[in-house]
């Protein structure tokens, strides 16, 4: 019989939105007439920006005829779209990004998990607490880790814990990390970073030989100036850093798949034999062998976000959400609950109230509100006694849903 990767038997559970979909169903199939909301996963509600539509029209229409049709498009990307990314999202904002460091993928979540590919087994490898957990997931998928302790943190993994006592932004570590997962604006916390701090990961990486893997697919979220939308606005970044983005979260391409990892040339991997490899060529081989690109219909459409329509309607879809975390944050403020986040970031943090765990409230919430929302301690052992609140929803939605917390949990 063919063996397993037994790593994957070290995995808690179930991956934490199927789990929490498995839950919901269970409970709409015994309470057919429960009018659920879900403010659960990340998933975006509003239908994708016209400009990126009709880019995706007219290159099915190229499609359908031979002088236009294409086949196999660069594993990269095609350099149009790359071009426009590191125009408008890096260069623009002073980040010294080619476009050949810039690789189109089908997600940040895949790019997450995928870019442990390159990297050794032997890195210690640092995670805030709570996390997104598919850093965690990947990693002890890939057997990077030991075995989970009774509240779930896998042996080997160095966790960084954030709460509201620290801002939601980790300690720089005492001891020495080699790979570090940072992710600004922050899934769960919705905690944003300032230029000072990230500054002092960038000075560390550099002095430890550390890489950060920096996930900013929610950085279209930023409305405060002052804030850095990318790693590579830190002098320094560019050679301790690779950067994931997306396109779901700003234009909606969930459903359509889109996003980038930015791997600089500058950045270098130790060998076995100590001499020093450039990331960007294992990656590009990496992509090169196990990747075929995303389509090019989708290549357009994610290129017309770029356009001046396309960057007006996004605005506005990013505009839609944060007035949806705002009221979110308002009335759960009203109602007594304690939050945080939902500023420059999608997700609402909210401190559970009477001491019930996270699941405790996420069970309280569905049976008496039938608004669905995600335990923080799925989110690592630190996320317990917090529950998180997704803006992705229709406005009316989002206001039915707050009417009913503040109605069932007013002091
Ligand atoms: C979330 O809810 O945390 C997101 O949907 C996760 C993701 O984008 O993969």
């Amino acid at each position: 019989m063919a063996t397993i990767n037994d790593n994957f038997l070290k995995l808690k559970a179930g991956y934490l939105f199927p789990e929490i979909a498995r839950r919901v169903k269970a409970y709409a199939e015994a309470n057919p007439d429960a009018p659920i909301i879900k403010l659960g996963i990340g998933d975006v509600t509003e239908p994708l920006p016209e400009a990126c539509r009709s880019a995706m029209i007219a290159a099915v229409e190229e499609m359908g005829d031979r002088a236009t049709f294409k086949g196999y498009g660069p594993e990269q990307g095609y350099g149009w779209l790359r071009e426009a990314i590191a125009k408008t999202d890096f260069q623009s904002r002073g980040c010294d990004i080619d476009a050949s460091e810039i690789f189109i993928s089908d997600g940040a979540k895949c790019d997450c998990g995928n870019i442990l590919d390159i990297f050794g087994h032997n890195n210690t490898i640092a995670v805030t607490d709570p996390v997104y957990p598919v850093y965690v997931d990947t990693n002890v998928m890939a057997g990077n880790t030991g075995d989970a302790d009774d509240s779930g943190k896998y042996g080997g993994l160095v966790y960084m814990p954030i709460s509201a006592d620290n801002n939601f932004t980790a300690e720089i570590p005492s001891q020495k990390v080699d790979l570090i997962y940072l992710c600004f604006p922050n899934n769960p916390t919705g905690a944003t970073a300032t230029k000072e701090h990230l500054k002092q990961w960038v000075d560390y990486a550099k002095a430890n030989g550390s890489i950060i893997l920096f996930d900013a697919a929610y950085e279209a979220f930023i409305t405060d100036d002052s804030l850095p939308h990318s790693i590579y606005e830190i002098e320094g970044a560019r050679d301790c850093a690779i950067e994931f983005r997306s396109f779901s979260k700003n234009a909606g391409f969930t459903g359509t798949r889109c996003a980038l990892a930015v791997v600089p040339k500058s950045l270098k991997g130790k060998a076995a034999d100590g001499s020093e490899v450039a990331l960007h060529q294992l990656w590009n081989r990496r992509q090169s062998t196990k990747f075929n690109g995303v389509s090019y219909i989708v290549q357009r459409g994610a290129e017309a976000v770029y356009s001046a329509e396309g960057q007006a309607q996004t605005k506005a879809l990013i505009a839609f959400y944060l007035e949806n975390a705002r009221i979110v944050r308002e009335q759960l403020t009203s109602a007594g609950l304690k939050v945080y986040g939902g500023v420059n970031a999608p997700y609402v943090w909210v401190k559970t109230p009477d001491g019930l765990t996270s699941w405790d409230f996420f069970d309280k919430l569905l049976n008496a509100t039938h608004i669905v929302g995600t335990p923080g301690s799925g989110f690592g052992a630190a996320g317990e006694g917090y529950f998180r609140i997704s803006a992705f929803n229709s406005r009316e939605n989002v206001n039915e849903a707050t009417r009913r917390i503040v109605e069932k949990f007013s002091v």
